[in-house]
């Protein structure tokens, strides 16, 4: 504790204008998610409603544009609950939805209270969350603290004050090498290319001193030993509990304590600085100071705030993150970052149910986000030229078609692995669209490019807008139902096939095989755990087989090879591909339910 004077849980706050209801004291450990009463709002009550939560991630300006001026809208998200309700989600992630001039898509952040007018107002956030929460979906918003945008009306400030002012010290300032400061003060590169260091314009007109920017130059990172930063965050925290939100996630949860000595170490130094806890920059220990802070505040309410942890770290050192004392959940992106392989799902998910238990979390699963490759088209690019990876490991997207997607196969490989992701125990978090099978779209004109990772890194990535690509909600018509005016990022003509009209009546559509498996998983919900089993009779081809039991009497089997193989006994409850006799066809996951 960063002598703050606030134990978790040992200041009650009242909030005042959303009343919340009183904590009583519960464990953050149970492993079970026993039925829990339903209030009035339609939210259950039980305090880990997220252990094993199916998790919906909204990417804001993407989802639906209700008052038509091409960027999708809090009202927008408000119009389309039925359809979240009807898929079966237990909650939704929204991305920023704050004020911001979208230099890096919202994640630079103007103002940490307020909506961006560009897609809404307080009160349809306010009208937002009560759809939401009547529809028994819970929200869980972003928070972005490792840096604030340059905009922020403390970066003005810093900028407008001298040199070692109270304004500058809530940023990492320092002043330039070479003769006259002319040169940035180390050689780092930002995560998005380009220098981690941008020179300011001091007040009176002169050339000043440069600040650091792990992301684009529009965002400015904080100094976290800045009192006054970690009171305003506290703050933030407080302002959208008591608007009801249930959650937080985490933006960058392992950058933001930086520990920069005097004498900066070069690039290549930093890159080889284990990451140990004692790194400058990346995943220091004392970070988790700051989570028992808002541990603190999470616990003022009943029942207390859930935190995932966007934190890119050893996965030895993520459990930390996770606790109970920390934010509570941690993203795990390891099951993204494996191929379609039976031997690295399983590895990955053994591995990871035993590192949730260290934490006495539960799991997250993911295998889209609004920062990669969609999982179709991963699936459906060739295998890294390394030749060991499998087909889904492939992340070089280049600019204009990709000649190379199987389409159909990536697809079919998505729908597999997803019906494997929604059978396992812990948290499932699904990106906007991937319940529509959409592909990542590739062949969005430069000019039209927003992502700062295109323009910092040039020839090298086309950025992350082919998954950020406003959703097809019907078959024709402008921008496909998005809105009434031309999206902000090109829809390509095959989105009328994936739309939501297109797939809402059509049986075997990646939509209903999403709503069918959601609504299951809600149904055959039982204790966190599973317990992987050999199946009789699947001959050789039990290398490419998977198969788990989860409690209850279910199976969940996987055939990632491509020869079919006998279907085991029992009552199929859904399968990725359409069955017609007794064998369980090539990439293709079924959940029986055992006699
Ligand atoms: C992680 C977010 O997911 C990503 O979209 C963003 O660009 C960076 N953090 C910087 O905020």
């Amino acid at each position: 504790m960063i002598g703050s004077g606030l134990e978790a849980g040992s200041e009650k706050h009242e909030p005042e204008t959303h009343p919340q209801q009183r904590k009583d004291e519960k464990p953050l450990s149970s492993t079970t998610t026993a039925a829990a009463p339903t209030t009035a709002s339609g939210l259950g009550t039980d305090p880990h409603w997220w252990r094993q939560a199916a998790v919906y991630q909204i990417y804001p300006r993407s989802f639906a544009d209700a008052d038509g001026n091409g960027i999708g809208d809090l009202r927008g998200i408000t119009e389309r609950v039925d359809y979240l309700q009807d898929l079966g989600v237990d909650a939704v992630w929204l991305s920023p939805f704050y004020p911001s001039a979208l230099a890096d898509g919202g994640y630079d952040v103007d103002d940490y209270r307020d909506v961006d007018p560009k897609i809404g107002t307080l009160e349809d956030f306010d009208a937002m969350i009560a759809a939401l929460h009547g529809a028994g979906i819970r929200l869980i918003v972003d928070i972005v603290p490792n840096h604030t945008s340059d905009r922020h009306e403390w970066f003005v400030e810093a900028l407008r004050s001298p040199k070692g002012s109270a304004a500058r010290d809530r940023y990492i300032f320092r002043d330039g090498a070479g003769e006259a400061g002319e040169l940035p003060p180390s050689d780092w590169t930002s995560i998005f290319g380009g220098p981690a260091w941008t020179r300011i314009t001091e007040p009176d007109g002169t050339p000043g001193q440069w600040f650091l920017h792990s992301f684009a130059k529009e965002q400015p990172d904080l100094n976290w030993h800045n009192r006054e930063v970690h009171e305003d965050f506290l703050q933030t925290l407080r302002f959208w509990s008591d608007r009801g939100v249930d959650g937080f996630r985490v933006d960058v949860a392992h950058g933001l304590s930086k520990d920069l000595p005097a004498n900066l170490p070069s690039q290549a130094e930093l890159d080889a600085t284990p990451k140990d806890g004692a790194h400058p920059i990346w995943d220091r220990d004392e970070v988790h100071e700051i989570y028992r802070e808002w541990r603190g505040v999470f616990n003022e309410y009943d029942p207390p705030k859930i935190g995932v942890a966007e934190a890119w770290v050893d996965s030895a050192r993520r459990p930390k993150y996770a606790s109970a004392e920390g934010l509570g959940q941690a993203f795990n992106f390891d099951l993204l970052e494996a191929g379609f392989d039976a031997a690295q799902f399983r590895e990955t998910v053994t591995f990871n149910l035993e590192l949730a238990a260290k934490s006495g979390s539960s799991s997250t699963w993911v295998l889209s986000n609004h920062d990669v490759v969609r999982h179709a088209t991963r699936y459906g690019l060739p295998a890294k030229a390394s030749g060991e990876e499998k087909a889904g490991t492939n992340w070089l997207l280049t600019a204009g078609a990709t000649p190379e997607l199987q389409a159909e196969s990536g697809l079919r490989k998505a729908r597999a692995a997803s019906l494997f992701e929604l059978a396992l125990p812990g948290s499932a978090y699904l990106y906007q669209g991937e319940e529509l099978g959409l592909h990542e779209v590739a062949e969005i004109p430069d000019a039209d490019r927003q992502d700062p990772t295109f323009f910092r890194s040039p020839g090298l990535s086309v950025g992350r807008d082919g998954c950020r690509v406003p959703l097809p909600w019907s078959s024709a018509g402008q921008s496909f139902g998005f809105g009434e005016a031309e999206a902000h990022l090109p829809q390509p003509e095959w989105f009328s096939r994936y739309s939501v009209q297109a797939q809402d009546a059509a049986q075997d559509s990646t939509l209903n095989l999403y709503r069918r498996a959601l609504r299951l998983r809600r149904e055959l919900q039982g204790e966190d755990t599973l317990e992987w089993i050999e199946l009789p009779g699947a001959g050789d081809s039990t290398t490419e087989v998977l198969a788990f039991r989860r409690p209850g009497g279910w199976i969940c089997v996987t055939n990632f090879g491509e020869q079919a193989v006998p279907l085991p006994a029992g009552e199929v409850l859904v399968s990725s591909q359409p069955l017609n006799s007794e064998v369980l066809p090539g990439e293709t996951t079924v959940w029986l339910r055992e006699h």
